[in-house]
This record gives structure tokens, C-alpha cells and sequence, in this order.
């Protein structure tokens, strides 16, 4: 299966021959929340018993309406329920819990890019949440009702969130770096009765334009929506449509700062949040309440080791998972102090992190690869112009992160003082699932380590057969469910059983990525094993950006592929085939055109960085395109695969460029 791998033959040896261990410092470990001896308890108790281990931490670790007294139902296995019958509200769980004893405590400071700065106590944040969630049942939203937000990253994300669990409605957040297309599809998709947006947001020095994308992706379809939130942002003049559209500040004006939970069931489902796959739409990813809560909860108190004096930044906006366990609602329900940023890393320049670190006595920091290598390439002085000596703790999500990078981080950043934790974990799982414990695991460049407790992960072979000999690659699956696990894909159950547990009948979840374990049983991820391509940290469709290119009225066929990126990791490589005669001499304009043709469908992500021109794309006789060849070609590989059947040899020549 290697050969599938997206990951280059380069990579995966480079991090093969990574030799170097770092145990963690020994004063980290000393006030460290998990020591040696609590995780080896823990890992006894959830190999022993796991069913039984995670109905111990869901009492402990859940204010509970209504104790539940089923821990795992299987009997629609692989559509597994946990807690079921218990009763609860995700953001009682977040907020009210602290207010007795905490209420005046830091929840978010927040820093917009434009300098401004804002700070919301639990007592604060608890208040705007039960106003907003009354204004969305004065507009009629209820239990149930599906809930779009599209906003940038300020409090009020956080705050929108939050108030629709408060209501039980269903949230599901779209990148404000999606466009007004991608939009609607979610929009359409998840039947929202209601979007929260706001005037615009701020990126980069830029304005960006959710309102009036938000206006498009409604002109041409979405039905379902009745009313459009409007946050004011950047004070920037949009159109409001009579009877559909309310500021938020007028909103909430009148609104009680108290709202009575609405207790839903463990599974009632919190929120969809859409994913790229390799084939056909992106997937409404459907989580469920409390199984979601308790991974969320633990794991920013055991992989963060977050203390109440923490200030934990975590990068990644609630556009993403990432913003969603650990922005929105996991540190939140271990009561820190999060920071939360608006705009780009490098806005005005590219010691912006940095100077926040300091700022803010930020003391844990979690980000991508993507930021890491971006920021590395900037040089040492800028961090070297801050005083991080606040930080303890280093996080990175998103991507295998090259030695490289990690030892920047490591030295540059961490100042060698920081133990690292990579984290490896999807928008399926809900929470991280492989990492080390950074008082307790020693770490290596490159590598996501162990499982957690109660995770049982494993690497099988096509039969799916354990594959243990150290270095040897196989299927990254999880072999007993856990509590965050996604519950289905909205709308479509069938794809839910197809892709995520088809191939080893049901058997364990298969995450889709490709994996190895080295002699101490250290994981390390190699890659997608499918046509997904992770970009910058994100994953994008192969499908998803074909179909955009032959949306364009000049383009007939299109194949894309990744290939390896100094900084994203992965970048857009697409083959084209237009319509009448390839386009000749010189085509940067057409390409640009394409570009922003694609920026437009699906939003900025997904630009192809490289396009070429060809009269048609190598198939084979069955008429399947040979996409291991146009990533050979794409990264300028040598070509190994068999290309004798191709209808027209001298088509390789021109894919190369070189004709
Ligand atoms: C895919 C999930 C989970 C939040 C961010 C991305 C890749 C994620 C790591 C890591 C190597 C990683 C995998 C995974 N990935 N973390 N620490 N090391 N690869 O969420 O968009 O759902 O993507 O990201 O390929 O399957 P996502």
C-alpha cells in the first residue's frame, strides 16, 4: 500500500533514520498533572476494562443532568452510541460549572488583527452566551434546527457556538476562508435554518467579505434559512435584507443574561462540521454530546496539562476541528484561559506570534506544521526580539512535521525547555487520539508517539493483520470505538459505513491514513492513503477541485495531484484539458484566470499553485486516470509505473512541460 502513499519515498526515509529522543524535562515533569505512575493506571484500567474505564471518567468529568446508566451501546454497530440514555448540556458544562468559584477568571483573551484587544471573564463569557441563545429562540430557532456560522475569528464565534448547544440546536461552522459557493453547498446540505455571519472579518490587512458572500451563496439557493445574524466587525456598509437579516447587537439588546440550558441526550448530536473526502462532496461530519465533551475535556487537561494559571493558545480557527476541541469547548470545559487571534500569522509582520506570546504570557502554544515552517523560514531573530520564557508547552497539528521544522521549534521556540506534543487526530475522531504525554513520554522528531489511554489504536496490513515488524507500513486503524468518535455522516449513513468501515467489514475504523511503528512502538504517520490532499494543514478533495476546473467554460477534463510544498506541506498540482486547442505560448493569464476561477468555487485554499496544459490526461485501458503517474510527474519522479497501455506515449512529454 506504500504506493499510495501521498507522502514522498523522501520523507518517510528521513524520518525512518530519526534517531534522537528527548525525554522531558525533569521540572516539567515534576508539576506535571500526569506522571509516569498515573498513566500507567490509566492504561491498565482502560486495557482491563475500557468499557468500564470511560464510565468512570464520564461521571467524574460531566456535570450530568440525568446520570446515564448504558455506557456503549452496540447494536447498530459501527454505528456506536455512548451514554445514551443519559441527560446533559455541553454548555452548562462550559461555563456555568465555573461560575460558582471562577466566575471572574480569564475565559478568552482576544487580540483582533488590527490590535484591538479584549478580555472575557467566564461570568462575561457565560452572560453573551445566554443572550444570543435567547435571540436565536426569539427568532424561532429551536432543539434540532441546524445552525450555519460563518463568521471570523472573534469572541462571538465562540460565543455563537455556545449558545446554540446551550438550545440544543445543531451548529456547523464554514471557514470564513470558504466562498460564498462552498457556503451554500453546507448551507443546503445540513437544511440550516438560520446563518451567523458578520460584516466582514480581517486577514493579512484585508477585509474579508462574509456578508456578501454569505448574500451570493443565499440569492442562489438555501431555502431552508429564515433568518441571517449579522455581526458588526469591520464597520464596513452591507446591504441587510428586510425580515431575513438582524444585527447582532440589536439582537441581543433586549435579551435576559440567563437562559435555562435545553438538556438534550448524551447523543443528541452537537454540531456537523464538512470534510473533504476523496470522492463527491464534502461529508457533514455528525458528533454526539457528551461522548465528544468527555475526549474533549480530557485530553486538553491531559496532552495540554493545562493548570488554571495556563494561557493556552491554540492557533486554529473554529472553522476547523482543532477550533472546535480546543478553542470552543475543551479548554473552556477544564476551565483555562485561551487565547483567541483574528487575523494572518505574519500581519503586520511575521514576529506577530510572537510578540502575542509575550503579550499575552502565553504558556502553552499549539499550531501547524504549516505556521511552523512558514515562521521558521522568517529567520531567529524575530522570536529572538520576544521574551517567551512564559511558554512550557509546544503543540503541532495538521501534518506529519519534518524533523526539521520540529527542531526548530523545539530549539528557537521552546528554547529546548518545551517538551513537544504532535498530536495525531482528525475531524472524525473529535479529540486526539495518538500523543505523547508531555511529563511522561519521551519524544522524537517526526513522530506522534503512543496512543492515549483507552485508544486502541493499531497499523494492519489488507488482510488486517497486525503488521508489527518495526518500519513496516499499514492501514492507521482504531480497533474499539471511543466516546468522540463521529456518530455518522449527516444525511448519509451509507457513506458513513462505506468509507470509514467497508474494508475490514466493520471490524475497526479506518482513519485513512498510512502508518508504520518503530522497535519502541512509536507511530508515525506517513500520509493520506486516498486522493485527499493536505494542504497547509487542511484537507482538501482531489475531487472537489476537479470538479471546480471543468466548471469553467473552457476546460473539458482536469486531474489533480499533490506534491510536496516547502511550507504547505502539499500543494495543488493540476493537469487541464480545455476545450478546442491546448492553449499556446504564453498562458500565465489563462492560469490566474483558473485560479482565481477555483478561489471562487471552493475559496483561497484550494488554488492549483501549479497548472499545466495538456491535449488529454494518460488513462488507462479502462478509461481510469493514471494518477500515480501524474504525481511522479507532478514531483518531477522518475516514472516507474507501466506505461505501455497509455493511448498516446508522447502525451508524458507534454505533462512534463517539456513540449
Ligand atoms: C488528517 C486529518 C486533527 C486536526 C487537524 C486536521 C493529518 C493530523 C497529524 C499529525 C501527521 C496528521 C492526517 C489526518 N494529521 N494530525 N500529528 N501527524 N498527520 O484535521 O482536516 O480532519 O485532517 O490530518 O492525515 O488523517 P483533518
Amino acid at each position: 500500500m506504500s504506493n499510495e502513499s501521498t507522502t514522498s519515498s523522501q520523507t518517510i526515509s528521513s524520518v525512518l533514520n530519526e534517531q534522537r529522543l528527548f525525554p522531558p524535562p525533569r521540572k516539567f515533569t515534576e508539576a506535571a498533572r500526569i506522571k509516569a505512575a498515573d498513566l500507567a493506571a490509566l492504561q491498565r484500567r482502560a486495557d482491563a476494562d475500557p468499557v468500564g474505564y470511560w464510565a468512570d471518567l464520564a461521571r467524574a468529568e460531566i456535570a450530568w443532568r440525568k446520570l446515564f446508566t448504558q455506557t456503549l451501546d452496540d447494536s447498530a454497530a459501527p454505528n456506536y452510541r455512548w451514554f445514551a440514555d443519559g441527560e446533559l448540556n455541553v454548555s452548562w458544562n462550559c461555563l456555568d460549572v465555573h461560575l460558582a468559584e471562577h466566575g471572574h477568571r480569564t475565559a478568552i483573551i482576544f487580540e483582533g488583527e488590527p490590535g484591538d484587544v479584549r478580555e472575557l471573564s467566564y461570568r462575561q463569557l457565560h452572560a453573551e452566551v445566554c443572550r444570543f441563545a435567547n435571540a436565536l429562540k426569539a427568532r424561532g430557532v429551536r432543539r434540532g434546527d441546524r445552525v450555519v456560522i460563518y463568521m471570523p475569528l472573534v469572541p462571538e464565534a465562540v460565543v455563537a457556538m455556545q449558545a446554540c448547544a446551550r438550545i440544543g440546536a445543531i451548529h456547523s461552522v464554514v471557514f470564513g476562508g470558504f466562498s460564498a459557493l462552498s457556503l451554500k453547498d453546507r448551507i443546503e446540505d445540513a437544511g440550516a435554518r438560520c446563518v451567523i455571519t458578520a460584516d466582514g472579518g480581517r486577514r493579512g490587512g484585508n477585509i474579508v467579505e462574509l456578508k456578501t458572500a454569505t448574500d451570493k451563496a443565499l440569492a442562489e439557493g438555501c431555502p431552508s434559512v429564515e433568518t441571517v445574524f449579522v455581526l458588526r466587525r469591520t464597520g464596513e456598509a452591507v446591504a441587510m435584507q428586510a425580515g431575513r437579516d438582524v444585527w447582532w447587537h440589536d439582537a441581543i439588546v433586549d435579551q435576559p443574561a440567563a437562559c435555562e440550558p435545553e438538556w438534550v441526550d448524551a447523543e443528541h448530536p452537537l454540531f456537523l462540521l464538512y470534510t473533504s473526502g476523496s470522492t463527491g462532496r464534502p461529508k457533514g461530519i455528525q458528533h454526539a454530546s457528551a461522548g465528544y465533551l468527555l475526549n474533549a475535556k480530557l485530553t486538553n487537561r491531559w496532552v495540554f496539562d493545562l493548570h488554571h494559571d495556563d494561557v493556552f493558545w491554540c492557533t486554529a480557527d473554529v472553522g476547523w476541528i482543532t477550533g472546535h476541541s480546543y478553542v470552543a469547548y475543551g479548554p473552556l470545559a477544564a476551565g483555562a484561559t485561551i487565547v483567541m487571534y483574528e487575523g494572518a500569522p505574519t500581519y503586520p509582520d511575521g514576529a506577530r506570534f510572537w510578540r502575542m506570546c509575550e503579550q499575552h504570557g502565553v504558556t502553552i502554544f499549539y499550531t501547524a506544521p504549516t505556521a511552523i515552517r512558514a515562521l521558521m523560514k522568517l529567520g531567529e531573530e524575530l522570536p529572538a526580539r520576544h521574551d517567551l520564557s512564559k511558554l512550557r508547552l509546544l503543540g503541532s497539528v495538521g501534518e506529519p512535521i519534518n524533523p526539521e521544522a520540529w527542531m526548530w521549534y523545539h530549539r528557537v521556540i521552546g528554547k529546548e525547555r518545551c517538551p513537544i506534543v504532535d498530536t495525531w487526530w482528525q475531524t472524525e475522531t473529535g479529540a486526539i487520539l495518538i500523543s505523547p504525554i508531555p511529563g511522561v513520554t519521551a519524544t522524537k522528531p517526526g513522530s506522534c508517539t503512543r496512543p492515549l489511554p483507552g485508544i486502541f489504536a493499531d497499523i494492519v496490513d489488507d488482510e488486517g493483520r497486525s503488521v508489527t515488524t518495526p518500519g513496516a507500513g499499514g492501514y492507521l486503524v482504531i480497533r474499539k470505538p471511543w466516546p468522540s468518535m463521529l456518530r455518522t455522516i449527516w444525511g448519509d449513513n451509507e457513506r458513513y459505513l462505506k468509507t470509514y468501515w467497508e474494508k475490514f467489514h466493520n471490524r475497526f475504523y479506518v482513519a485513512g491514513d498510512s502508518a508504520h511503528r518503530d522497535a519502541d512502538g512509536y507511530f508515525w504517520i506517513m500520509g493520506r492513503i486516498d486522493d485527499v490532499l493536505n494542504v497547509a494543514g487542511h484537507r482538501l478533495g482531489t475531487m472537489e477541485i476537479e470538479s471546480a476546473l471543468v466548471a469553467h467554460p473552457r476546460i473539458a477534463e482536469a486531474a489533480v495531484v499533490g506534491r510536496q510544498h516547502e511550507i504547505k506541506g502539499e500543494s495543488v498540482f493540476a493537469f487541464v484539458v480545455c476545450r478546442g486547442a491546448r492553449p499556446a505560448g504564453d498562458t500565465r493569464d489563462f492560469e490566474r484566470e483558473l485560479r482565481e476561477w477555483v478561489a471562487e468555487q471552493l475559496g483561497a485554499i484550494a488554488k492549483p499553485d501549479d497548472i499545466r496544459f495538456a491535449d488529454n490526461l494518460p488513462k488507462t485501458r479502462s478509461g481510469k486516470i493514471m494518477r500515480r503517474l501524474l504525481r511522479a510527474i507532478a514531483r518531477g519522479e522518475p516514472i516507474t509505473q507501466d506505461v505501455s497501455t497509455l493511448e498516446n506515449p508522447a502525451i508524458i512529454e507534454q505533462l512534463r512541460g517539456q513540449s
